[in-house]
């Protein structure tokens, strides 16, 4: 549109897309770090954008965040007759329970007059028990949907915020920062040239499987996290990066 041009977000969409090699971005004005409402306009514009690629019967699997919340504090019906199932794309990786995933999937159903599931597992998990609770058939049914997901929205986080945000080892944060941890997704962490350096062990969605997933969804935003994007982009795979401008010219600066 007219506004677009004349802030110029157009030209910035496409050199981010260029600079990190993503399909479609779309970059909504402000940054998000300092105002609240900036993530709910990158929530707005994943919602337009989820009515675009849904059908009846679609799973969507969503990460926890602040980011995520926001979405779902701005989540609507996605179309008339479109029944969508919200799952968690993870177990729990030591989030407060308002940046749970399973919150937010209850709030992005019942918003959406959708239907959701929840994984009932604890994080993080051991070896032993994570073997156990995968082949617990309540368990692994929502795992076997989750697999099959038609959409995946998730968060990008700095690395050191997202650590210390969970309840992460005094020994795991020493190991992050001597790795050099840039960036987390999906309880992935990432060095600068987008390494995976640590993994919280839970179950759900694993890096490996967003390949095969039909449409993932990007959103994140603020300066803050420019760095971030930067680093999860080498290596992460995404059809849409949903961002903000402060973010977006960061980006382009570094
Ligand atoms: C986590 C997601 O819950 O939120 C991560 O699992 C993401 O993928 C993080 O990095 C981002 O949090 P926020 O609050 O910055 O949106």
């Amino acid at each position: 549109g007219f506004m677009r041009e004349i802030m110029g977000l157009n030209v910035l969409e496409q050199r981010i897309r260029e600079k990190l090699n993503i399909d479609d971005v779309i970059i909504v004005p402000g940054n998000s770090d300092e105002y609240e409402w900036v993530k709910q306009e990158m929530g707005k514009v994943c919602i337009s954008h989820l009515k675009k690629i849904v059908k009846n019967h679609s799973i969507i699997a969503v990460t926890g965040g602040t980011t995520m919340s926001a979405v779902a504090d701005v989540m609507t019906p996605l179309g008339n007759n479109i029944d969508v199932l919200f799952l968690p794309a993870r177990g729990g990786i030591g989030e407060k329970v308002e940046n749970q995933a399973s919150g937010i999937v209850a709030e992005m159903a019942e918003k959406a007059r959708g239907d959701y599931r929840l994984l009932y597992v604890p994080d993080p998990l051991s070896e032993v028990a994570y073997q156990t609770l995968i082949n617990e058939p309540s368990i692994k049914n929502v795992l076997d949907q989750i697999k099959t997901a038609d959409v995946v929205i998730h968060g990008i986080g700095d690395a050191l915020t997202m650590a210390k945000r969970r309840k992460t080892s005094n020994e795991t944060l020493r190991e992050l920062a001597v790795k050099k941890a840039a960036s987390e997704a999906f309880g992935y962490y990432f060095d600068q040239e987008g390494n995976i350096v640590h993994k919280v062990r839970t179950v759900g969605i694993q890096l490996e499987d967003l390949s095969a997933i039909g449409n993932v969804i990007t959103v994140a935003g603020g300066k803050s996290k420019a760095e971030a994007i930067i680093s999860y982009f080498k290596q992460g795979r995404s059809n849409l990066l949903i961002t903000d401008e402060a973010a977006a010219i960061q980006v382009l600066r570094g």
